[in-house]
């Protein structure tokens, strides 16, 4: 068998294995072993690609691809072990932007570097090649150089509305559409200078467009167009696993926010193209008073109530309350009182991250509900504990056209008979949009770090169970 044989049978391998690993990612069960099942593909990829290299490049070469894994991988693994579960969007934005950069190097690189052999309509074929993965290439570099800088709270998650933003949107792409027909009949550095401008210009400009409640929906989408980069390159480099890899990340990640559009009752299109259609900002001030409640009072709440529903947030991963919430919930039950758990589509940062951090806390997974599932049970509940959410169970969505939140589904908290809200100040959630939740007749706030109240409450049920010793003397 020679080297080009032993290696395409491995990337056959390898793709296999990465289909084997998104089928096992979609589910949280078997989501351990579709890491291992990425992971062992992308070894025997970077094994085989290797050694396909080793035909072509000199020793030291070789040496320079080992260092650079080297760096390369120790850095990624660094990041992986000390990064935070809310940090986890951020990092996935930033590396997308390096899988970007990687495109639109490669792409500069097809052009600098031409093999001789091409000619006629082949030639032709590489120069669009060159141009449209520069361009989605530099579109998803600074793209996901913004969503990281939105994720972590560098700048303004807000939308950045300039005048005429759908035009200037509309005007890169036909522009890309003329240079790509200008480049492929007479390819020319200025072209390609050009492209990159307006793919890096183009990438800032839909991301920094988006308001911070998509954000989720940018990050999948992002994801989808790194996949495409990827491909981009796959085709220049004449890499058939890349070209693989590339389309299943691609398309993945357009599914993904096909579904997350679906969930949050966005547009894909309009997602897409930078927010087109969004509503204009709303009133982020205060809407009247608050009424405020402590853990004491919430832990006699709770004795008395027949049902509760938790609603957990972003607010419970900062706090990592999931511990003592489980074994809230675990307490409530032993009770008797019925406890489930409401899970928004896009609570917390990242698609499933209230279900990730539940699971860790070993709570049952059949009390925990998906938003659709859990909705109409609202009215039929006691007490309602929302544990550091805020956009996730804002009304505003619902009652508010002109909210930027309008329109996306929401957990119908304020239906149920209490809601104690769980927060450190009145502060607006990631949105940027202030919560007419907080404000309500039924609700009630209870201030501080989310952990150490529900700490608190543990404490205060416990001492609800201890009969009080009788007074001396009151005894007969
Ligand atoms: P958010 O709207 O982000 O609100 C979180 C709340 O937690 C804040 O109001 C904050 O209030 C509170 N909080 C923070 N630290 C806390 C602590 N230690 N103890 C108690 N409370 C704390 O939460 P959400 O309802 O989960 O909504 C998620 C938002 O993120 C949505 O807008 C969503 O679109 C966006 N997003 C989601 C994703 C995915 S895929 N899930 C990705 C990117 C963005 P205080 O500061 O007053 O405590």
């Amino acid at each position: 068998m020679t080297t080009v044989t032993a290696a395409e049978a491995a990337y056959v391998v390898a793709a296999l294995l990465f289909i084997l690993s998104l089928a096992g990612l979609s589910r949280h069960r078997t989501s351990r072993s579709g890491v291992v099942w990425g992971i062992t593909g992308m070894v025997i990829a970077l094994a085989a690609t290797v050694g396909l290299a080793s035909r072509t490049i000199t020793a030291s070469g070789l040496v320079l691809i080992a260092v650079a894994m080297a760096v390369g991988g120790g850095i990624g693994l660094w990041r992986a072990r000390v990064v935070e579960m809310t940090g986890m969007p951020e990092l996935i934005a930033i590396m997308h932007s390096l899988v970007g950069l990687a495109a639109a190097f490669v792409g500069w690189n097809g052009y600098l570097d031409v093999d001789a052999e091409l000619t006629g309509s082949l030639l032709g074929i590489h120069h669009a090649e060159v141009f449209i993965g520069v361009f989605i290439g530099g579109v998803t570099f600074t793209g996901s150089v913004v969503a990281y800088l939105k994720l972590s709270a560098r700048i303004d998650s807000r939308p950045l509305t300039l005048p005429g933003k759908h035009v200037l949107n509309v005007s890169a792409l036909v522009a890309f559409v003329v240079l790509t027909v200008a480049f492929v009949a007479r390819p020319g550095m200025g072209l390609l200078i050009a492209v990159t401008v307006i793919a890096l210009a183009l990438g800032a400009h839909l991301v920094a467009s988006i308001g911070g409640g998509d954000m989720p929906v940018v990050v999948s989408m992002l994801n989808s167009y790194s996949g495409w980069a990827a491909a981009a390159s796959g085709f220049l480099l004449a890499n058939n696993l890349l070209i693989v890899t590339g389309a299943l990340v691609g398309s993945s990640g357009a599914y993904l926010s096909y579904i997350m559009c679906k969930a949050m009752n966005r547009s894909f299109l309009s997602v897409i193209a930078g927010g087109f259609g969004a509503p204009a900002a709303a009133d982020d001030g205060e809407q009247g008073e608050h009424r405020e409640i402590n853990a004491e009072e919430t832990a006699e709440l709770l004795r008395d109530a027949s049902s509760v529903i938790i609603a957990p947030g972003y607010g419970m991963a900062v706090a990592q309350a999931q511990y003592p919430v489980a074994e809230l919930a675990r307490k409530l039950r032993e009770r008797g009182v019925e406890v489930r758990f409401g899970i928004h589509p896009v609570a917390g940062r990242l698609p499933g991250h209230m279900n990730v951090l539940l699971a860790e806390a070993n709570v049952p997974y059949d009390i925990v509900l998906e938003m659709d599932e859990i909705n109409d049970d609202f009215p039929a509940t006691s007490v309602v504990l929302v544990i550091g959410a805020n956009d996730t169970v804002n009304p505003a969505a619902i009652d508010n056209p002109t909210s930027p939140i309008a329109g996306m589904p929401v957990l119908h908290v304020w239906e149920a008979a209490h809601v104690v809200v769980f927060k450190r100040s009145m502060a607006v959630g990631y949105a940027g949009v202030q919560n007419p939740l907080f404000f309500r007749e039924n609700t009630q706030m209870l201030f501080g770090d989310a952990k150490q109240r529900v700490e608190d409450i543990l404490r205060g049920l416990d001492a609800l169970d201890t009969p009080v010793p009788e007074m001396a003397g009151t005894s007969r």
